[in-house]
């Protein structure tokens, strides 16, 4: 059982906010000058991840209160909870395992009194035979070809991690093409089929339940075109794999079960690209990278259910979130990563933050009278730079940011890496201090400006600054720091969670739009008038009608 605490009746939160009124008014900058030790202080290193977080509106007493808020809303017993596999996500009824797959070390991890380790290392194995078979060349098309495109078929989790996780770590692809196909718009499937080849392309069905609208929409398709391409249905076999929870789904849609790579619905789909949804991942980079992309969550684990918590990355992190989401009002959280096969980075939290945390009613089944869930967004730098940083500059929203960066680069291009870096440096430098109007005063009178013109101009280009990020320093995006980056990230949105007191693995509110698009959907089948709905959704279903 989770605990279930309102976190704003502790004495922490009582103190936070006393606490806050004297913070509110603090600079950064100041906090820097009057102590030498703060960098040393306020950043974690684990293995090759360094985590500065001194740019932060804290001291030593915000830290102290925000880690005695995680001890009063008894955060360890909520970890243990977790790693135990109590039943946590309590309105579905199921355990919260994905740690499981990625337990390298192999400890038993029961579910129902049931060891799961033996079924997660025998699909594993099951990844690995099929991996290796596809990417030698062993494993072959109808025709005897061998295989020279995936095509990964799915939506939402399994989609968006294995599509993050390959473009991150693109520098390690073999000479197999992978395709995602995600949307149910025809386009999607229809540009990404242009130009392949039937005896040469697999498709990997992934869906957890084997039931989703978009996913069985786009598998079908698939398939149609895969028969009218030259397949017949027994060659279906050797061009279609399926990654699921729903055995009798896949056999119902035609494919053999041997093809088929099995998880458990202790598995979230927004926490699935360590199981048989990562077959893209494993394809594409191989199994040995797979293996290490498990090995670095794994660690990440160990030490979030180790560590201190005042030197627990997750922990830090979250408190950090909670701090000023709940008390600076900020509501979004940035993630902006300077490493270009990063890119989907933020996308892939997007996801995994906002559908386990945009919840308003408490684990009581009360409505929250507090912030939950921050708006996730970002992209990488230096494009963001160009593009939104001025309202993170100067805007009047406070948006904390995650910057990441790699010290090595796969690519070192000339001057390349330290320009990108010298960025990154900078931005976090240049959103801490700001730039006074001494300063900017200065500068334009260096400039050669009249007098008239700087006091037209000066108010402008003054920063306030003290605006908060944290960094995120890798020594390169490898495998294994990629995996224990995202385990972070997981774990910081377990952590938030529990102080919020919201279930965290359940997504109800995805249920919804669904259920009136399969409303919806038979009334778009013939041209007659439809009155059912509000004047709006009438009127537009009635255009459409007309239109299409
Ligand atoms: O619509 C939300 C959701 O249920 C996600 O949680 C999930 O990742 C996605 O749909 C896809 O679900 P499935 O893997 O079952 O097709």
């Amino acid at each position: 059982m989770l605990p279930n605490i309102n976190f704003t009746t502790t004495d922490a939160y009582k103190y936070l906010s006393d606490h806050y009124i004297d913070m509110a008014g603090a600079t950064m900058k100041d906090l820097f000058a009057s102590d030498n030790e703060r960098f040393k202080k306020f950043s974690i290193k684990f293995e090759d991840i360094l985590l500065d977080y001194s740019k932060n509106r804290i001291n030593d007493e915000t830290l102290a209160l925000l880690l005695q808020l995680a001890k009063e809303c008894s955060l360890n017993e909520a970890i243990a909870a977790m790693f135990n596999g109590e039943a946590i996500n309590a309105t579905e009824g199921r355990q919260v395992l994905h740690t499981a797959l990625r337990n390298q070390s192999n400890t038993p991890v029961y579910v129902d009194g049931k060891d799961v380790m033996p079924d997660v290392n025998s699909v594993l194995a099951h990844m690995k035979e099929f991996s290796d078979a596809v990417i030698s060349g062993s494993w072959k098309g109808y025709t005897g070809k061998a295989i020279t495109d995936v095509v990964n078929i799915g939506i939402g989790g399994s989609d968006l991690g294995p599509v993050m996780v390959t473009e991150a770590l693109k520098a390690y692809k073999n000479h197999l093409n992978l395709h995602f196909v995600s949307n149910v718009d025809g386009t999607h499937i229809a540009e990404t089929l242009k130009g392949l080849n039937a005896e040469t392309t697999l498709f990997l069905i992934a869906s957890k339940t084997f039931t989703t609208q978009e996913t069985m929409a786009n598998a079908h398709s698939a398939r149609e075109w895969f028969i009218t391409s030259g397949g017949n249905d027994d060659d279906v076999a050797k061009h279609f794999a399926a990654l699921s929870t729903n055995a009798d789904g896949v056999s119902k849609f035609g494919i053999d079960t041997k093809n088929m790579f099995e998880f458990w619905d202790w598995v979230g789909g927004r926490y699935s690209l360590w199981s048989a949804i990562g077959l893209s991942i494993s394809l594409g980079v191989g199994f040995d990278n797979f293996t290490e992309l498990l090995a670095g969550a794994h660690a990440m684990d160990n030490h979030f259910k180790t560590a201190e918590a005042h030197e627990n990355l997750p922990v830090i992190v979250a408190l950090l979130g909670i701090w000023y989401n709940n008390f600076f009002g900020a509501e979004t959280q940035a993630i902006l990563p300077y490493d270009q096969y990063m890119h989907r980075f933020a996308a892939y939290f997007q996801q995994g933050d906002m559908e386990s945390n945009g919840k308003y009613v408490d684990r009581n089944g009360e409505p929250v009278d507090y912030s939950t869930g921050p708006i996730i967004w970002g992209e990488p730098g230096t494009n963001g730079q160009h593009a939104f940083y001025q309202l993170i500059h100067q805007g009047t929203k406070l948006i904390p940011c995650d910057f990441i960066a790699p010290a090595q680069s796969h690519n070192p291009l000339g001057e390349h890496h330290n320009m990108l870096l010298s960025n990154f440096f900078a931005q976090t430098e240049a959103l801490m201090n700001g730039k006074t109007e001494d300063e900017v005063v200065a500068e334009l009178k260096a400039a050669g400006k009249s007098e008239e013109e700087i006091a037209k101009l000066a108010q402008f280009k003054v920063f306030e600054g003290n605006r908060p990020t944290n960094s995120i320093l890798v020594k390169k995006i490898t495998p294994r720091s990629l995996g224990s980056l995202l385990a972070m990230y997981e774990h910081k949105i377990f952590v938030q969670g529990i102080i919020w007191n919201i279930y965290s693995f359940d997504q109800w509110g995805v249920e919804l739009g669904k259920q009136l698009a399969g409303k919806i959907l038979p009334e778009l089948k013939n041209n007659d008038e439809v009155s059912s709905h509000d004047s709006s959704t009438n009127g537009l279903i009635n255009q459409y009608k007309a239109w299409r």
